[in-house]
């Protein structure tokens, strides 16, 4: 099939892209290489795909990107492009926010209006939720954001839905669940934490550490993708989480066996925007689309700390 895969160059986006060459689809990259954290990480994360002759990537911005023309012939979108992380959202930066999830995703959804699409499956966050009432939370259960990086983030999915209602486009929206794993971004919690191992300095930890994340490893997250390009309901909501809800505390302690030394830590106050706990309800994933986590936590982590330990940082 003819793809097109927004963000490719990004965590998640550059393993899906990978993993649909690798099924022998012709896949067309668009990622415009944002500075939220350095490009050239970003170009390493496509090195791989690069030298397929089946990708095509393109270093483009779909805010000024013709996109009518980019979706003409293409069947599947799957659309990874964001500013992503909560913290940074907050004050002058949440303009880039609004730009780059909203409006970009609003461009998209008019583009595919035009072309058949099979489908257009759209990485939405556990952010939506907030803090939620209930644990573990399904995909029926309020969504009350606690950033401004989630209110961007369910305000695409809601136009996702609009556009499915409206235009009848194929959209499935995945809310992952913190996803880790080799090329996770340099402001998340782990590559954080490993990089200070490997430095040996102290973790920065923002509130106790007792606070709670469902871990998604990033090839659930991938395989989950394949299976909404494959099984999606149109216009469902699925939770993609990885089924390993733990305390940053214990996440600490088993990286500690992970790398054979003791973390030192460096604890401040929590952060506004960060929720204390996460844990998905997968049953709709599980029924719908086959979605069955294979990858435990401390395997996931180990891969983790294997590729960041190669890059000699
Ligand atoms: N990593 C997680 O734990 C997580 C959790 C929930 C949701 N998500 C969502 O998953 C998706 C992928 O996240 P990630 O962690 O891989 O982030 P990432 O920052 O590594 O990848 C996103 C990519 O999108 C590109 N991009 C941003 N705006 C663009 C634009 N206007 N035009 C073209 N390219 C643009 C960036 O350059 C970047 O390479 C995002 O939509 C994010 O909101 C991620």
């Amino acid at each position: 099939m003819r793809i097109l895969v927004t963000g490719a160059a990004g965590f998640i986006g550059s393993w899906l892209s990978e993993r649909l060459l690798a099924l022998g689809h012709e896949v067309t990259g668009i990622d415009c290489l944002t500075d939220y954290y350095p490009p050239q990480i970003k170009r390493r994360n496509i090195e791989t795909s690069v030298r397929n002759p089946l990708f095509k990537f393109l270093e483009q911005d779909l805010l000024n990107t013709d996109l009518t023309r980019l979706l003409d012939g293409c069947e599947v979108v799957f659309h990874q492009a964001a500013q992503a992380g909560v913290r940074a959202s907050w004050g002058t930066d949440f303009g880039i926010y609004v730009n780059n999830n909203i409006l970009a995703t609003q461009r998209l959804l008019e583009a595919a209006k035009g072309p058949a699409l099979k489908r257009f499956v759209f990485a939405s966050s556990s952010s939506v939720y907030g803090n939620a009432q209930k644990m573990p939370v399904s995909e029926d259960d309020p969504t009350h954001p606690m950033s401004p990086y989630g209110v961007t983030k369910l305000s695409a999915e809601n136009l996702c839905q609009l556009y499915h209602k409206n235009f009848g486009i194929p959209t499935v929206s995945l809310r992952y669940f913190t996803v880790f794993g080799p090329r996770q971004r340099p402001d998340m919690a782990f590559h954080k934490f490993i990089r200070a191992m490997l430095g040996g300095d102290a973790l920065p930890i923002f509130g106790n550490g007792e606070q709670t994340r469902d871990f998604t490893f990033v090839e659930d997250a991938v395989n989950a993708n394949i299976l909404a390009m494959e099984k999606g309901r149109n216009g469902a909501i699925y939770n993609i989480g990885g089924g390993s809800r733990i305390s940053l505390n214990r996440a600490i302690e088993l990286l500690e066996g992970v790398t054979g030394k003791e973390a030192k830590r460096s604890q401040s106050e929590s952060q506004k925007g960060d929720v204390l706990h996460t844990w998905a309800d997968t049953t709709r994933a599980r029924n719908e689309l086959g979605f069955a986590p294979k990858y435990d936590f401390e395997q996931g982590l180990r891969r983790e700390f294997e590729w960041m330990a190669s890059l000699r940082l």
